[in-house]
C-alpha cells in the first residue's frame, strides 16, 4: 500500500520549490512503483492536445509497445472515453485489452483530471489476480489530483 499522504506532501514541496509537471510525474511513478511489490508496471499516460490519444510519459517496468493508445482502445483508452477510473480484476476477461506482458493478471487506471478536464492517467499492472483495492484507488487518486493541480497550473 502506498503512503499517498506522504507522497502528496512531497510533491507539494516540489511544487513550492518550483519543480514542473515533468519532474512530478516521474517522481510519482518512481515512488508508487517502489512502495509496493504488487505493482509490476507503473506508468503515466498523458492525453495529447487534441484529446484523441494517450501518450506514454514515463514508466517503471518492462518496456511496452503501447507508447500511444487511441482514446476508446484498451483499458487505458476506455477509462478516458468513459471519464472513469477502472479496476480490472482479471484482464483475460477483457475484450478491449492491450497486453503489455503475458504475466499481467490485473490492472488499475486512475485518471489525472480537474473536473471534466482529463489530463491523463496513472496505469498500474499486477501479476496477481484481483490485486487492486478501493484503498489503492483512493490513494492513487490523491496523487493524481496533485499531478492535475500542477498540469492545470502550467496550462493557464
Ligand atoms: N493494458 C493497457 C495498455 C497499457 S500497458 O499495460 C502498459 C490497456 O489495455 O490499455
Amino acid at each position: 500500500m502506498i503512503d499517498a499522504g506522504k507522497l502528496v506532501r512531497e510533491m507539494q514541496e516540489m511544487r513550492d520549490d518550483g519543480h514542473l509537471s515533468d519532474a512530478l510525474l516521474r517522481y510519482a511513478v518512481r515512488n508508487i512503483a517502489a512502495d509496493d511489490d504488487r505493482f509490476s508496471w507503473v506508468g503515466v499516460y498523458l492525453l495529447d492536445g487534441e484529446g484523441k490519444e494517450l501518450w506514454l510519459h514515463n514508466y517503471i517496468g518492462s518496456p511496452t509497445e503501447h507508447a500511444k493508445i487511441p482514446v476508446g482502445t484498451g483499458v487505458c483508452g476506455r477509462a478516458v472515453a468513459e471519464a472513469s477510473n477502472l479496476n480490472i480484476p482479471d484482464v483475460s476477461k477483457e475484450e478491449n485489452y492491450l497486453a503489455c506482458s503475458p504475466d499481467v493478471q490485473s490492472e488499475m487506471v486512475v485518471l489525472i483530471r480537474a473536473g471534466a478536464d482529463i489530463f491523463g492517467q496513472i496505469d498500474l499492472d499486477s501479476e496477481e489476480p484481483d490485486s487492486f483495492t478501493d484503498d489503492d484507488e483512493a490513494g492513487l487518486q490523491a496523487v493524481a489530483d496533485k499531478l492535475a493541480e500542477q498540469l492545470a497550473a502550467e496550462r493557464r
